[in-house]
């Protein structure tokens, strides 16, 4: 297949130069004259690479980069510079551009770095698919998210990794709580021992002390067995205390005695046993109010609130979007036995504009139920649940789009109301027969 190019650059007879050396090597060529234009043409059409001059007046070089990486991650763009700007393109390249020309250049050049660019991407996006269709997952957790709000929890990961501090997690449901704390201790010098997961809210309270701090033979009725407890099984490694506030009152004074002495006493030992184990709790709730009212020990609280990790909603890194989509449909295929590809452009659409109440989980959700039941390589519109594709559905990334979904729900709406009398809608609706058809039409395609 022929890569397609899109050219950009406010200066006509550079397009020219550039449209007739690249359409010269066969590839198919389009153009814009201005960044503007570009962002139009890179929402109709999907291209390989993009060519763009860094400074233009309105929209630039950079913006065009953005939006482009936020539809579609796999694209390469080749910024042309000129000297005083190359700073700020050696940023972008930081950022995720591919590569840059600076001003000016010989025509060869460009075909050689574009070659070079279409190859290195293909290997890229063929090799990791491969790899990952291949080869089970690598076993450590993976955290996708190239966003400020992720790469400041990397960031804080990477810190607090290696300290033995107690870390609070916070965030909605779906953020990657869990996910975030097995990072860290995979990060942590701890990694080769165990790292245990709890939930705090899943086990009754009448159980969970002995699950957590272990009974001795005998200690009651059903304890015909000695249990070391989850602190001992843990110990030298990590314990994960999931869903930390909807830990009993009893428990939160035993727990931070625990935490305090570093030992735990078995149910019905006569001798506390001692133990090594970093804490990480994680919580939905607003654990402060939880104190405020009463319902969560102070004291406790603080304990567990050495290394606060707050993780971001998914709405708010709308940009990592495509790239977990990736991700997610990889280790779907895995799961699943499937051999989808991903997602079409529209459908990426709609994803990026969900408000997703349920962050990455219901994006997983979406992604695994449109796998089961679609049957393309690539997941369409139609694989799609009603409400991400309604126009209630979200928070719009564009104005063209919002008025884009306002009007077709318009159209549906006063056609429903006329019994689908195409010439009474036109009528209402204040517009011609003829446009009434292009309009329908425009949302068939
Ligand atoms: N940044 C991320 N990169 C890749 N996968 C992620 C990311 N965040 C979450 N996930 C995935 O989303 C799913 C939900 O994540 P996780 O269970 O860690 O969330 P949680 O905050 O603990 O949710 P809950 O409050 O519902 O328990 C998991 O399958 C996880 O692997
Ligand atoms: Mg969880």
């Amino acid at each position: 297949m022929t890569a397609s190019i899109l050219v950009v650059d406010d200066v006509p007879g550079m397009q020219e130069i550039l449209n007739h050396s690249l359409s010269g090597e066969g590839y198919r060529v389009a153009t814009a004259s201005s960044g503007e234009e570009a962002l139009t043409r890179i929402e109709e059409h999907e291209f390989d690479v993009i060519v763009s001059d860094i400074v233009m007046p309105g929209v630039g070089g950079l913006e065009i980069l953005e939006k482009a990486r936020l539809l579609d991650p796999r694209v390469a763009v080749i910024l042309m510079i000129g000297y005083a700007t190359i700073d700020t393109a050696i940023a972008a390249l930081r950022s995720g551009a591919c590569d840059y020309l600076e001003k000016p250049f010989p025509l060869d050049e460009l075909k050689v770095r574009v070659r070079r660019l279409i190859q290195l991407r293909n290997e890229l996006w063929k090799g990791r698919l491969q790899q990952r269709a291949l080869q089970p997952r690598p076993d450590g957790p993976i955290l996708i998210g190239e966003s400020a709000p992720m790469r400041l929890v990397r960031d804080q990961i990477a810190k607090s990794a290696r300290a033995r501090s107690n870390v609070l997690i916070t965030g909605e449901s779906g953020t990657g709580k869990e996910l975030v704390a097995r990072e860290l201790h995979a990060g942590s010098a701890r990694r080769a021992q165990a790292f245990v997961a709890v939930n705090c809210g899943a086990i009754p309270e009448a159980l969970l002390e002995s699950q957590l701090f272990g009974h001795v033979r005998g200690a009651f009725t059903t304890a015909v067995h000695a249990n070391p407890g989850l602190f001992a099984v843990a110990s030298g490694g990590t314990l994960f205390l999931d869903e930390i506030g909807e830990l009993p009152f009893a428990l939160q004074v035993k727990l931070l005695r625990v935490i305090e002495e570093r030992h735990v006493w078995p149910v019905g030992a006569t001798r506390p046993v001692p133990v090594d184990v970093r804490l990480i709790a994680s919580t939905n709730r607003d654990l402060g109010q939880e104190v405020t009212a009463g319902r969560f020990r102070e004291d406790l609280f603080y304990r567990l609130n050495v290394v606060r990790l707050e993780l971001p909603l998914l709405r708010e890194r709308r940009g990592d979007i495509p790239l977990l989509v990736d991700h997610l449909v990889q280790r779907l295929n895995a799961k699943l036995g499937t051999v989808v590809l991903g997602v079409e452009r529209e459908a990426l659409r709609a994803l990026i504009s969900h408000p997703w109440r349920g962050n990455v989980r219901e994006l997983e959700n979406v992604l695994e139920r449109a796998m089961v039941l679609g049957d393309g390589e690539l997941i369409s519109l139609q694989d799609l649940p009603g409400s991400l594709t309604a126009s209630e559905g979200g928070h719009l990334t564009d104005l063209r789009e919002a008025v884009r979904q306002f009007e077709r729900q318009h159209l549906m709406n006063v056609l429903a109301e006329t019994g689908c009398d195409k010439r009474e809608a036109a009528q209402l609706l204040g517009i011609s027969l003829a446009s009434l058809y292009r309009k329908l039409n425009a949302i068939d395609n």
